[in-house]
């Protein structure tokens, strides 16, 4: 066995600081999804026929392809067919919001639908308008029983995030490897970031646990 963790010491702020880089844009990622992700929800349930094919046509496209692949479309293809010098960061927000929200969209989808028509008809007979419905009525009881899923998205996400190590990202995965490159050993690095993304993932599913527990004192 040839493991020294003594020789990644030095490395550790800077692999530290990796954290905060890969939460950054998942963060942004995860919020851009969510709001997407809730308006092709909206979409799919509609009357409006083209928007709901839109939004069927969006999340089979971006669930149906590689994340790797949309991201490298992102920050490869668009300075090719644009000419703008498209920066990392926001290559990794798009491609990452943009395929997150296909799956958001299911998921909020399957939450509104699951709430009972009796809700609806309620508030139709009311005579409470569409949009407020959706706001005040629907969308507050589908997110309560979604949010298990929503969490799992959101930690699939974060993991996912280490793709953008193959777009020049310096990102804990990205820092990883170069440590590894430096020292000629791989193992201790890799071993170390890997605490540190499960650490973010128990962050997270901390979060959805409390924030779960918050939404079901109205039950
Ligand atoms: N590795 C999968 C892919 O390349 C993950 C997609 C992202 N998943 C998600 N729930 N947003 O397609």
């Amino acid at each position: 066995m040839n493991l020294d963790f003594s020789q990644i010491v030095p490395y550790i702020p800077f692999m530290l600081e990796g954290i905060w880089v890969t939460l950054q844009f998942v963060f942004v990622a995860i919020i851009f999804g969510f709001i997407l992700g809730t308006v092709l929800a909206l979409f799919k349930i509609g009357s409006i026929r083209p928007l709901r094919w839109f939004a069927d046509a969006y999340t089979s496209i971006f669930r149906g392809t590689p994340l790797i692949l949309q991201l490298m479309i992102i920050y490869f293809a668009i300075p090719q067919l644009t000419g703008y010098d498209i920066q990392p960061f926001l290559s990794a927000v798009l491609a990452f919001g943009l395929n997150s929200s296909a799956y958001v969209s299911e998921i909020i989808r399957a939450g509104i639908q699951a709430v009972d028509k009796g809700q609806t008809e309620a508030a139709q007979a009311l005579g409470v308008p569409y949009r407020q419905m959706m706001i005040d009525v629907i969308l507050p009881q589908a997110l309560k029983n979604i949010l298990p899923a929503l969490m799992n998205e959101f930690i699939t996400l974060t993991k996912e995030s280490a793709l953008v190590s193959t777009i020049s990202y310096l990102d804990l995965m990205r820092r990883a490897q170069v440590v590894g490159a430096d020292l000629y050993r791989n193992f201790e690095p890799l071993l170390f970031v890997g605490l540190l993304y499960w650490l973010m993932v128990m962050g997270l599913t901390i979060l959805g646990k409390l924030v779960e527990r918050r939404l079901r004192l109205s039950d």
